[in-house]
């Protein structure tokens, strides 16, 4: 009845193929097959198949089933493990899931074995349910397709799509944002025919759609001569014109239909004779059955597109010689298939299926469905074997509903639920409650079946409403289930409920609300004993009120969190605020104590991570790092975070928390002069393309790297990527990095006004003592555009104005506030205090001294440079040779090893200027050696000097650090003159000597 030949389809096949070749270059590729039932996408997707495995690639083939009774979470994910776990070498297949095999052998147990003897899965258990939301499922999937993808090109189709549950479709939609440069094609096909105006995948289909790395293919009807070829194939004769011609028009070229009227043909011999409807058609072939035959496809229809071979017999009811026979006959007449397990049998075509459903008489159906149910509750063996107690429990939730046996649906969908969350499938879950709660009432003896109470239900539904992303639905799920307890219910369960809602609203934005919430449950709880529920209650609060920016209440709660945990041995809820309070001690100035606080949270999270997940201890390992770093302990900082990072990776949480790890490991090793392994760490996290905050922070590093580097178009591009998901917060420690960058590029770029601009809020912001370590370089720029600023009015002989120096003042009040605890925030007061007196016109190389000193202790390369050079500036501008050579070449060598191009051009043009020996000074220095800072400075400033046309010549060789004699032959002058020239040059510039007046010129604008 199939045509062995594949008709057509060239120009499909043609755009696979190089799709093919696409991911053999490295570039991952993605094909959407589009096309009405039967015409043909599956036998595309064969024969891409089978090239590809021709080509040596690994092919996998998921399939998404309607939802019912075979309705499994992630279906073509299980398939495709399935094929991996039996076609891969037990070692290659280790090698190749790694991480990913305690967290995916949930979904397929028989990858468990190879979780016991891998290194990585030794230390910690899989994280309990709770803690494996979604986005770690979505990573370890991630993960183990671009490790496939290093052993073969990997062929990754994923059927039917049209019938994908939510986790299904989030998978493949999350593939499609997330693959970039893997060796993978993912070929996704679907029913465009099904795709009514709400259906889920409608926008995501419009969002691919204007995707240009997405290949859409429409898949067609075939044409007349097609119909004929296929026909021949079939047939293994060329049909008659009258076959063709009738076959053609009765089927309207699609392929299935084709088959079936073929079959039709070879029976009845006459066309003419064709039933008028489709499902006629299809009936019809039903129909020429023996009584046996149709009563088995019956039965079978009512399981779903396949059944497996003992649940079949039991149902439909035959002595085992019919059952035998009634099924020989089946699949003789290509009805049903052997699936492909060998385990049952399927129909060949969904559309048969289907027909012969929609034909039974409801009656019939609903009996037959109740006898599904008997049988897979009477003998539980019978349901598939691999997809185990999930498979049985959706199953019998599908029969029951469908049989209108509520009574037994109902705790069928709770179990349905359960498995459901427990394979990282919340969408899943909230469905099977919400038909839970819908039931619930039809239901009188509902508490005795379920052993739960409405209430209960409802906080399920909202939990695996909150895991799925849907916020919404779950606050109201929630409140439901709030509005639900009776009056004189437990307010202890009352107060829990509170401090779900409380989390939903926090993760809504709500932190405020949240707080508020907290407060309200600890208020029910009852006074004078200490239970778990406080210990959890204060936990959550102190974790609030630390995202509402209020450290001292924070701190406060975190205390009482972990008095309550310890009295009652609520070890979980003592890390958790141990984790919390740590960080908020060390923000508030007791970093010793806070630290030790914190090293015991994410002790006592690690030996928790079994039972309670993983989710505290990888905040204690980015709170850990992040303080070691306020404290300038970079390395042991970079160290914590690395060890945090192997905890994310193995649960699945690198493109989330890791992303932090990423960034408090990049941060030590760019504070530490170490850039191109801290610019390495971020490329390579941000080419898994982590969303959100997760990636914003890393394009937040990647920024000021940029700026520092002068490298002013690529930091503009990643500041604007940051900004992008920050512009709402009002975290300090997002919103002041992204102004300290922006005021560097334009300090930089000698634009005072849009650096004054860019730090004008923060310094509003850097009210709270806690925030210093954010706002200190705010700070530090503010002051330093104010020297920048008065330094010019001096240089042009005009007046500071008042304005000016009143800012500086206020300035100096801000950062008289700031912590000076650990090395770097020191370092920064040396410098805005250095700033200060350079704005003020009183600098000496004293203070830029012990700013220098300040920074060697902090052992940050990149501000010492800057201090170093402004040292350098000082020891010229005094007249001290020898030691501002000493600091020049030091400032130079340290930005040149940096690549802080900026201030090495600086530094080599002071040098040049003041004539000091630069001894790493290769001519080509730094890029843009010689070339100021400020390039761009006001139009012609020195012709407000009043110089003639040759004192201006003259001029621009005293900036370039030339003497009288070498002025004088540059310009064929006698030396004489030149110095005559000089003389007069300095006294209408109103300085005192050849370096000053360099300066002037330098920093003034003019190219020496
Ligand atoms: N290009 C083709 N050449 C030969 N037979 C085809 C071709 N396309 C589809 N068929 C046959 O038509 C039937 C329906 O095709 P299928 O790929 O299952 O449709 P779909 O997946 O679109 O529902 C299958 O039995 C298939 O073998
Ligand atoms: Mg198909």
């Amino acid at each position: 009845m199939v045509s062995p030949v594949f008709i057509g389809r060239q120009d499909e096949m043609r755009a696979l193929e190089r799709l093919l070749d696409r991911a053999q270059a490295r570039d991952a590729a993605f094909a959407l097959i589009g096309g009405e039932a039967g015409v043909g996408k599956t036998r595309l997707a064969r024969e891409l198949g089978a090239r590809a495995a021709g080509e040596g690639f690994c092919v996998l083939t998921g399939q998404c089933v309607e939802l019912g009774a075979e309705g499994l979470p992630l279906a073509p994910l299980v398939d495709a493990l399935r094929t991996l776990a039996r076609t891969m070498p037990p070692d290659v297949l280790g090698g190749v899931l790694g991480p990913a095999a305690p967290g995916l052998s949930r979904l397929l147990p028989e990858l468990a074995p190879l979780t016991a003897g891998s290194a990585s899965g030794a230390a910690l258990a899989a994280p309990a349910g709770e803690d494996m939301q979604k986005a770690q499922l979505l990573e370890l999937v991630l993960g183990t397709l671009g490790r496939l993808s290093g052993v073969a090109p990997v062929l990754f189709t994923v059927e039917d799509v049209h019938w994908a549950d939510r986790s299904t479709l989030d998978l493949t939609a999350f593939l499609i944002r997330s693959l970039r440069n893997a060796r993978v094609l993912v070929v996704v096909t679907y029913r465009s025919d099904e795709l009514h105006r709400r259906h889920p995948l409608r926008p995501l289909l419009t969002s691919w759609e204007r995707d240009r790395s997405i290949d859409r293919i429409d898949l067609r009807r075939f044409d007349r001569d097609e119909v004929g070829a296929q026909l021949h194939a079939i047939l293994g004769e060329v049909p008659g014109p009258a076959v063709t011609e009738t076959v053609f028009d009765r089927s309207g070229g699609n392929a299935y239909l084709v088959e079936e009227l073929a079959g039709t043909v070879k029976a009845h011999g006459d066309p003419a004779d064709l039933p008028p409807s489709l499902a006629d058609v299809l009936l019809s072939r039903v129909d020429a059955l023996t009584p046996d035959a149709q009563k088995l496809l019956r039965t079978a229809s009512v399981a779903g597109r396949a059944v497996p071979d003992r649940l079949l017999a039991e149902v439909a009811g035959l002595g085992e010689n019919e059952l035998f026979a009634a099924l020989r006959e089946a699949v003789e007449n290509h009805l049903l298939v052997v699936a492909p397990d060998g385990q049952g049998y399927a129909f060949r075509h969904a559309l048969t299926r289907d027909a012969v459903y929609e034909d039974m008489l409801p009656g019939e159906r609903v009996r037959l469905h109740a006898a599904y149910g008997e049988a897979l509750e009477r003998d539980p063996g019978l349901a598939a074997g691999e997809a185990g107690q999930a498979g049985l429990a959706t199953a019998l939730a599908y029969h029951w509903y469908a049989a209108l046996d509520l009574p037994r649906a109902l705790p069928a969908s709770i179990d349905a639920a359960r498995y459901a969350m427990d394979s990282y499938a919340p969408a899943e879950a909230l469905r099977h409650l919400e038909r839970a709660l819908e039931i619930w009432p039809r239901v009188t003896d509902a508490k005795q079946r379920t052993g739960l109470d409405r209430v209960e239900v409802s906080k399920r539904a909202g939990e695996a409403a909150y895991q799925s992303g849907a916020l919404d639905r779950a606050r109201s799920l929630l409140a439901d289930a709030m509005a639900e307890l009776p009056a004189d219910a437990d307010p202890v369960r009352r107060a829990l409920l509170l401090e779900r809602y409380a989390i939903v609203q926090r993760d809504s934005g709500a932190t405020d609300e949240a707080a508020e919430s907290l407060r309200q449950a600890l208020g029910l709880l009852p006074a004078g004993e200490t239970t778990r529920a406080h210990a959890a209650l204060l936990a959550a609060l102190a974790n609030a009120l630390m995202r509402n920016d209020d450290m001292e209440g924070c701190a406060e709660a975190a205390r009482n969190a972990i008095a309550a945990a310890r009295a009652c041995g609520a070890t979980g809820a003592e890390a958790d605020a141990s984790v919390t309070l740590g960080a908020a001690m060390a923000y508030l100035g007791t970093v010793d104590t806070g630290l030790d606080v914190l090293r015991f949270g994410l002790r006592l999270a690690l030996e928790t991570a079994a039972t309670e997940g993983s989710y505290t201890a990888l905040r204690a390992y980015v709170n850990l790092s992040d303080v070691l770093e306020l404290l300038s302990q970079h390395a042991e900082a970079a160290q914590v975070a690395a060890d945090g990072l192997k905890l994310a990776e193995r649960v699945g949480s690198s493109r989330t928390l890791g992303c932090y790890l990423v960034g408090n490991r990049a941060e030590p090793l760019l504070r530490l002069g170490r850039w191109a392994e801290a610019d390495r760490l971020i490329a390579e996290a941000l080419a898994d393309r982590p969303e959100g905050v997760f990636g914003a922070t890393l394009h937040q590093l990647r920024a000021e790297l940029a700026a520092m580097r002068g490298d002013y178009a690529e930091a503009g591009s990643e500041l604007r990527a940051a900004s992008q998901t920050f512009s709402h917060t009002v975290d300090p420690q997002f919103t002041q990095p992204l102004r300290y960058v922006a005021a560097l590029i334009a300090v930089h770029q000698g634009d005072l006004t849009r650096a004054r601009d860019a730090v004008a809020t923060g310094i509003g912001d850097a009210s709270e003592e806690w925030t210093s370590r954010y706002a200190w370089p705010v700070v530090w720029l503010a002051m330093r555009t104010e020297a920048d600023d008065a330094t010019r009015y001096r240089d042009r002989r005009d007046d500071v104005p008042a304005a000016s120096t009143a800012r500086c003042a206020e300035l100096a009040g801000v950062a008289a506030r700031l912590a000076t605890t650990a090395p770097a925030l020191a370092g920064y007061g040396q410098l805005v205090a250095a700033e200060h007196a350079r704005a003020a016109g009183t600098a000496t190389a004293a203070e830029w001294a012990a700013a220098v000193a300040a920074w060697r202790a902090a052992a940050e390369p990149y501000p010492l440079s800057y201090a170093l050079l402004r040292l350098a500036e000082a020891h010229v501008t005094a007249g001290e040779t020898a030691e501002a050579e000493a600091a020049v070449n030091e400032a130079h060598a340290l930005a040149k090893r940096l690549g802080a191009a900026p201030v090495a051009g600086e530094a080599a043009a002071l040098a040049r200027r003041a004539r000091l020996n630069l001894a790493s000074a290769d001519g080509q220095a730094s890029g843009n050696a010689g070339q100021p800072i400020a390039d761009s400075g006001p139009g012609d400033e020195l012709a407000r000097f009043g110089l003639t046309d040759r004192e201006r010549e003259v001029l621009l060789l005293v900036a370039a650090g030339r003497s009288n004699p070498e002025i004088a032959k540059a310009l064929f002058i006698s030396a004489k003159t030149a110095s005559v020239h000089v003389s007069n040059i300095l006294a209408k510039l109103g300085v005192s000597g050849r370096v000053e007046a360099a300066a002037v010129v330098h920093r003034l604008g003019q190219r020496g």
